[in-house]
């Protein structure tokens, strides 16, 4: 299969020296790249700025806004099988970038930020009928309700839900533990375990559900 990941944060520049963005270290996207590639998937890792080691045998895209993030989803959305969205992806950017360095002058400053477009809507809005669209889900409260609500209004196969208010788990840990709800309703709780193993596990559920479609 064709499989089209994306992971870590994406920034969303300021000036040349400020950027806002995410808390995300991009380790569950590039475990599920690793994952998808040992089991002879060929993989397109489309990622913003980590820290981490390129995956071996992925075609690599590196990306920093959301709207760079887009225009590479739109290259290769068309001809994936799968498309898992794992990055965090900024939901606003600064009205206006700054070409030079903003220089401090008064004791408060005030940022008018922009909607970014929702990537996965865009997604599922063309996606064809043998694709299948995996999200993410980063909650703090009713997570249920927030992760079925996402799942629901993106028009995703599946979603992953984390709990982002433990500190045992997620962000730039190497465990993690999630549940995942398909739009039939079905629910699969992966209990703590390494990244490496949550995202084993979580191929092993979808990807038999693109087979079968
Ligand atoms: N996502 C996206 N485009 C955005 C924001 C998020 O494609 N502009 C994707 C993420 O990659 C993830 C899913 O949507 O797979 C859910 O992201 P999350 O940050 O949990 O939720 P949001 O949709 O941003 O909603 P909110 O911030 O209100 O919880």
């Amino acid at each position: 299969m064709r499989i089209l990941i994306t992971a870590g944060p994406t920034v969303e520049f300021l000036d040349p020296v400020r950027f806002l963005s995410n808390r995300s270290s991009g380790k569950m996207g590039y475990c599920l790249a690793t994952q998808a590639l040992r089991l002879g998937h060929k993989v397109v890792l489309v990622s913003g700025p980590t820290a981490l080691p390129k995956p071996v045998g992925c075609e690599f895209v590196a990306v920093q806004t959301a709207k760079e993030m887009l225009q590479t989803l739109q290259v290769h959305f068309p001809k994936c099988d799968v498309l898992m969205m794992a990055a965090a992806v900024a939901d606003y950017r600064p009205q206006t970038v700054s070409k030079q360095k903003i220089k401090k002058t008064q004791t408060t400053l005030t940022l008018k930020l922009r909607r970014n477009p929702d990537l996965l809507k865009m997604m599922a809005a063309q996606k064809l009928k043998h694709q299948m669209l995996v999200g993410f889900a980063a909650e703090t409260n009713q997570l249920l309700a927030n992760a079925q609500k996402k799942l629901r209004v993106k028009k995703l196969d599946w979603i992953v839900l984390n709990d982002v208010s433990r500190s045992d788990i997620g962000f730039e840990g190497d465990n993690n533990e999630v549940v995942l709800i398909s739009a039939q309703k079905v629910c699969h709780k992966i209990p703590k375990q390494s990244k490496k193993s949550v995202a084993q596990k979580i191929l092993a559920i979808v990807l038999p559900d693109v087979r079968s479609k």
